[in-house]
């Protein structure tokens, strides 16, 4: 080998040496990121996570252990900020919450149901993002508003108990999940939309969509742009499923305008909310920042993410909340025995029965405590370059609150993997803070601007279904055939194998 060989090698040696360092680096440097896993060239931990096969979720929940409180993820181009630490969650969020409540950049796919950004959880925060929060606080959410549609629970809720009999009748056991979806789904349409629906039309709205929440989860060229031409064939199908979403909804948008338009004498009889209470009538008259009054598919848009952000979140706590009270038959009869006390064996609970019923919101605050449905609540991004923790955070950054850990520390919560509601009543979940104001110890519906603005809804709707299912049927396992407490991934974080439980009568 001759001299310049040598040198040319030893020169391509060296430089790839120090290429990999500067690219498999993640976080610290001049850059002052938190520090992070070592990561490859071009696409940092991209690669690293998907050769895990397993979630996202799992990947972060060991990296926290040897990272900590806060730490960097170099996904491809995408530069992902996690912070787990009660006390960096709470500066970010609370004490300096204007600074940390704006939403990372969307991609392509996610852009085609947002129409561009144009819902409250992935607008920006700015102008759009407070008027159509505040338009849906003011006329969907508040409390007058949700007194006033309590009508719809009560008939959304009978059905539920009608159909659970039957299935019950037909099957031997009933599934938890499919019917409270369906329920709390029935609710939701109608107070967006005004009308009482078919069962089946209502399955469909639901199944779309669910199809188009887990369409818009992060995929490959979310992080990697380069290979979005790869990837046609996915941004082919998400526009299908747009074109479908449209389709089903469009019609009960042009109903109910009608509707409106004619002061209540067409529109067909299944608007049945008197004009003004539905949340589409508010969002006709609607002047949004730099978009003027929304199309048609800005309405689909902005019932699809109430309808969505809803329904899953609510019925899996209340899936799992039954599991427990199936697997553990004494705070199941302690809370009957509070039910009954409250209303009588026969009597009727009324949505200002729930509020009185202190361990049935213990059993709920626990089940959030135990199983929150979301273990991250939803991107955040800084509004400019800040820091946090001495580290640098970067504007273009997202920056993902790891929440599940809240709970899981055993510094914070006794025995943290147990059930028991009684923690709430007499023990270390004694004033816990759901908003976050003061401290964070949990928080299921995030805290700060961007807190879940309906978090008090979701909270009524579990309430009123979970005493009301336990008031009419005593729960019990599937014989043979346990509850199986292991959990997947669908959007929220669900029981791998649905529940299905007997439920006898409680009269009889
Ligand atoms: C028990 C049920 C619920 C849970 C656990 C829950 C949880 C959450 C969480 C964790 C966030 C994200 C907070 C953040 O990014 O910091 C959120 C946002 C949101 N939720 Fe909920 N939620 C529930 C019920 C509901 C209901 C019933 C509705 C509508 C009727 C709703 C509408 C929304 C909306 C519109 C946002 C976006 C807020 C924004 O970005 O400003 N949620 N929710």
């Amino acid at each position: 080998m001759e001299l310049t060989d040598i040198l040319i090698l030893s020169f391509a040696f060296t430089f790839v040496y120090f290429w990999w360092r500067r690219w498999s680096i993640t976080g610290g440097g001049p850059k002052n990121l938190p520090p992070g896993p070592p990561g490859w060239p071009l696409v940092g931990n991209l690669f690293q996570v998907i050769l895990q096969r397993r979630h996202f979720i799992y990947v972060v929940r060991d990296l926290r252990e040897k990272y900590g409180p806060i730490f960097t993820m170099q996904m491809g181009q995408r530069t992902l900020i996690i912070v787990t630490d009660a006390n960096l969650i709470h500066e970010a969020l609370i004490q300096r919450g204007s600074l940390f409540a704006s939403r990372p950049a969307d991609s392509p796919i996610r852009l085609i149901f947002s129409m561009g950004k144009c819902a409250i959880n992935s607008a920006e925060y700015g102008p759009l993002w407070r008027t159509l929060r505040r338009n849906f606080v003011t006329e969907m959410i508040n409390p007058l508003r949700i007194k006033q549609c309590g009508w719809i629970r009560k008939w959304a809720m009978e059905a539920h108990m009608k159909r659970l009999r039957k299935e019950a009748q037909e099957n031997g056991f009933v599934e938890v999940m499919s019917n409270c979806r369906l329920t709390i789904c029935s609710i939701l349409i109608c107070l967006c939309f005004g009308a009482k629906i078919s069962e089946d039309r209502i399955k469909s709205i639901e199944s779309i969509l669910k199809d188009v929440m887990l369409i818009t989860t992060p995929k490959l060229p979310d992080f990697l742009p380069v290979l979005t031409p790869l990837f046609g064939r996915q941004v082919k199908e998400a526009k299908e499923l747009r074109k479908t979403q449209l389709e089903l909804l469009f019609p009960l948008i042009r109903s109910r305008k009608a509707f409106v338009e004619s002061n209540g004498k067409s529109g067909g009889p299944e608007m049945v909310s008197p004009i003004g209470a539905a949340y589409l009538d508010s969002l006709f008259s609607l002047d949004v920042p730099g978009r003027g009054s929304l199309g048609e598919e800005e309405l689909v848009t902005l019932v699809s993410e109430v309808i969505s952000a809803g329904t899953d979140t609510s019925a899996t706590a209340l899936e799992w909340a039954l599991m427990h009270l199936v697997m553990n038959q004494d705070i199941q009869e302690k809370l009957y025995r509070e039910i009954v006390e409250c209303v009588g064996k026969d009597g009727v609970i009324l949505e200002s029965d729930v509020e009185k019923m202190s361990y049935l919101g213990a059993v709920v605050k626990e089940t959030f405590r135990r199983h929150p449905p979301s273990h991250f609540v939803l991107s955040h991004a800084a509004t400019q370059e800040t820091e946090l923790g001495g580290y640098t955070i970067p504007a273009d950054a997202s920056v993902e609150f790891y929440t599940a850990w809240l709970t899981e520390n055993p510094d914070m919560w006794e025995d943290p993997n147990e059930f028991r509601p009684e923690r709430f009543l007499n023990g270390d979940g004694v004033g816990v803070d759901l908003t976050g104001t003061k401290a964070v110890k949990m928080m299921p519906f995030g805290i700060g601007r961007r807190i879940c603005p309906a978090w008090t809804l979701g909270v009524l709707h579990i309430n009123l279904l979970l005493a009301k299912m336990v008031h009419a049927f005593k729960w019990l396992p599937v014989p043979n055939a346990p509850p199986d407490p292991t959990e997947t991934f669908a959007f929220t974080i669900v029981m791998k194998n649905p529940l299905k439980a007997v439920i006898l009568p409680r009269s009889i």
